[in-house]
C-alpha cells in the first residue's frame, strides 16, 4: 500500500508524547487549540496530534488532519475501559467495526443508525485492518509488552500477559464509571468489548473522507467504580510506552 502521510491520534497527551520523541525532522503547528507535530518515523512522513476529548473534539482533529495535513492514512491509539469479561486491563482491542453508543435518532431512524450514512456500525478498511492486527499479535506474541513496565507496575495492575483482540468497540460522550452503566450499554449492543469517547466519530470522518483507518485501544479500566482511579494511573504509567510500541510496530 502505498502512503505518502500518516495521521496519528492519541487519546492522551501522555501517549502523543511518547510518539512525538520518536519523530526526526520535527516541526510543530499550533491551530484550534491543536499541536500538530509533523515529521518522519522510519522515513515516514507523519503528523501526530491529541485527538482532544469526546466525539465532537476527535471528529475535528481528524478532520483538521485530512483537510489541512493531507494525511493518506490514520492510526488512532488510546486507552479505553473493557465491558467484556474476557478482557483484562493491559490488553489491546484492534476494532473490526464501531459503533456510537450515544447516538439515537428515533422514530426517524433506528438506535445507533448514524443519520444520513444508513450504518450503524463502521468498519476499518480491511487491508489495513488485517495488518494492524497482525503486528499487534506479533507484540503479543514476543511478550515485548509486558518488558515495557516494571515488576511492579505488572503486578499493580494485575497485568501478566497483555492480550490482543478484535472486536466491536463502542463510543460516546460519555465515561463509564459505574456496572450498572456498563450494563444497561451490554443490553443493548451485547458483543461490544470496550468503550472509549473517540474512535466511533473519528471513523465516521475517515469513511466520508474515504480514508483507511484502524483504531486500537489499550484497555486502562473495568469502565467501573473505580475506573476513573486506574484510568489515570495506567494512563501515567503505561499507555505512553504502549503508544510508543504499537506506533513502533505500525510505522515502518
Ligand atoms: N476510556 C478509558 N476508560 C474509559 C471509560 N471507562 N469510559 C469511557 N471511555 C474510557
Amino acid at each position: 500500500m502505498s502512503v505518502n502521510r500518516i495521521g496519528i491520534l492519541g487519546a492522551m497527551p501522555e501517549e502523543i508524547n511518547g510518539i512525538v520523541s520518536l519523530l526526526k525532522d520535527k516541526q510543530e503547528i499550533v491551530k484550534g487549540m491543536r499541536t500538530y507535530y509533523v515529521g518522519t518515523i522510519n522515513d515516514i512522513e507523519v503528523v501526530v496530534v491529541f485527538s482532544r476529548w469526546g466525539k465532537v473534539a476527535s471528529a475535528t482533529t481528524v478532520t483538521h488532519l485530512i483537510v489541512e495535513f493531507g494525511i493518506s492514512q490514520l492510526y488512532f491509539i488510546g486507552v479505553a475501559g473493557s465491558v467484556s469479561l474476557d478482557l483484562a486491563i493491559g490488553d489491546i482491542v484492534v476494532a473490526s467495526s464501531l459503533v456510537q453508543h450515544d447516538m439515537d435518532a428515533r422514530p426517524i431512524v433506528k438506535q445507533f443508525e448514524i443519520p444520513l450514512l444508513g450504518k450503524v456500525e463502521l468498519y476499518p478498511p480491511k487491508e489495513l485492518l488485517e495488518r494492524s492486527f497482525y503486528e499487534m499479535k506479533k507484540l503479543e506474541s514476543s511478550s515485548s509488552l509486558l518488558q515495557l513496565i516494571s515488576m511492579e507496575q505488572q503486578e499493580n495492575f494485575s497485568i501478566s500477559n497483555p492480550k490482543v483482540f478484535l472486536g466491536k468497540i463502542a463510543s460516546g460522550d460519555k465515561f463509564f464509571a459505574n456496572n450498572n452503566e456498563k450494563e444497561s450499554l451490554l443490553k443493548l449492543l451485547p458483543d461490544v468489548l470496550c468503550v472509549e469517547m473517540e474512535g466511533a466519530a473519528v471513523a465516521q470522518v475517515c469513511f466520508e473522507y474515504n480514508i483507511p483507518y484502524v483504531i486500537i485501544r489499550t484497555i486502562s479500566d473495568a469502565a467501573n467504580e473505580s475506573s476513573h482511579v486506574d484510568f489515570k494511573e495506567f494512563v501515567g504509567q503505561v499507555a505512553s510506552r504502549f503508544g510508543i510500541a504499537i506506533i513502533k510496530a505500525l510505522v515502518k
